[in-house]
């Protein structure tokens, strides 16, 4: 199965969450990429594009999960727990293509990707579009807090000097 950019009815109708899904899925795939040729040769981009996909997802999932909270999303402990489900399997399929990529099927790699993760963006996301929109104000105040924390914390931007 090929993964599929990014399209409008992937939409969840908050502007950044749209724009971390689409940069996650470009992440996706570029790893579909990198992983169809040698593993041996292409193993040093394979890595880095896991462990850049590993950093943004555990960020988008911060945003995502500070934004459902602010706007009482009903079903947050489930969705939190497919997140760190997610995140889970995606830290083993790091850890174990780093040890010996030999051990990382395509079939592992459809799994862990397409199934869960890319199928979570695309379709389970979708489920809090309503609580987004009935509480726009309290999810874009949780949105602009979230930004400026991991700005404070240097998490996501190198000071210019
Ligand atoms: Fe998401
Ligand atoms: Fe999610």
């Amino acid at each position: 199965m090929r993964i599929d950019d990014w399209k409008p009815e992937f939409s969840v109708g908050v502007h950044s969450l749209d724009t971390d899904h689409k940069l996650l899925i470009s992440l996706m795939k570029q790893f579909e990429d990198a992983f169809a040729g040698d593993h041996d040769q292409q193993y040093v981009t394979v890595l880095s594009i896991l462990n850049a996909l590993l950093d943004y997802t555990g960020y988008h999932f911060g945003r995502e999960e500070s934004m459902m909270s602010a706007v009482r999303y009903p079903d947050l402990v489930a969705h939190r727990a497919a997140h760190n489900e997610i995140t889970a399997n995606l830290v083993k399929l790091r850890d174990d293509f780093e040890r010996d990529p030999a051990r990382v099927s395509t079939a592992r790699f459809e799994e862990t990707l397409i199934e869960s993760f890319y199928r979570h963006l695309t379709e389970i996301d979708r489920a809090y579009m309503p609580y987004m929109a009935a509480r726009r104000n309290l999810a874009a105040i949780a949105n602009d807090a979230f930004v400026h924390r991991e700005d404070d914390d240097g998490l996501l931007f190198i000071d210019a000097d």
